[in-house]
């Protein structure tokens, strides 16, 4: 069986791995009766790279179940609602919390990076993500978001500084929000999941406490987005477009 590629077709991709064909139809890209088109083609489209719904599909492929999330109550929202219930819900959360947490986590490492030198790299990462995200959400509201409101309300976009095309956006989040992924991983891994060393005190303690709620709300924002929100978006411009309207 040939490699996976942009020249890869639908009706392969189906005769290859069901679980591929699923994580693209997820997307909203793919509609039925499509399956002579190419990968390369439908992301042309949607001005997505290719190499994006590739790394998807591979990891499809591989049966990397999602995280054990359930966001079964959000879906009976409109594209609208659901961004604004990520502005509210994690935007809003996260900017609040995480100048108390910078400071907490500096606190901490004071007193405490001698006995655990990890602490260090624990300020250092949580630092950087927090400029991140904080990088990441502004890029968020000024570019896709306005897109999926533009969508609704007037059935077409006006350009952002990303485009006219949800594609682009999403394509810079999801890179963001795998780079996310992966210091999430290495914070768990810094702080033995958040646990607790003998030695720490009240403060310690606290600031853990502080980190595990920035790590579980950052990756039930990053899970609303990846498999609601931008499979939402892609499908409103898909639609939009069959009826010719064409964002
Ligand atoms: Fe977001
Ligand atoms: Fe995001």
């Amino acid at each position: 069986m040939q490699n996976l590629s942009s020249n890869t077709s639908i009706a392969e991709l189906e005769a290859r791995s069901p679980a591929m064909l699923a994580a693209l139809k997820s997307t909203g890209m793919f509609r039925e009766g499509d399956s002579s088109v190419t990968i390369g083609e439908l992301c042309l489209d949607f001005g997505l790279h290719p190499q994006i719904i590739l790394n998807m599909l591979a990891r499809a492929g591989q049966n990397d179940p999602p995280p054990d999330i359930d966001i079964s109550e959000l879906e009976s929202l409109s594209l609208p609602e659901i961004v604004s219930h990520v502005e509210a819900a994690h935007h809003q959360t996260a900017r609040e919390s995480m100048p108390g947490t910078v400071a907490l986590v500096r606190q901490v490492v004071a007193a405490h990076a001698e006995r655990d030198a990890r602490l260090r790299e624990v300020q250092t990462l949580f630092e950087k993500m927090a400029t991140e995200l904080e990088d990441h959400m502004i890029h968020e509201e000024g570019a896709l978001f306005p897109m999926c409101r533009d969508m609704s309300e007037l059935g077409s976009i006006k350009a952002t500084p990303c485009g006219d095309r949800v594609g682009g956006p999403i394509q810079c989040m999801t890179n963001d929000h795998n780079q996310s992924k992966q210091e999430l991983a290495r914070l768990c891994e810094l702080t033995d999941d958040f646990t607790a060393p003998a030695h720490a005190d009240a403060q310690y303690t606290d600031m853990l406490q502080q980190l595990k709620a920035f790590a579980d709300d950052l990756t039930l924002h990053i899970h609303t987005e990846d498999h609601l929100l931008f499979p939402r978006a892609l499908e409103m411009q898909a639609s939009l477009r069959e009826r010719g309207q064409n964002p």
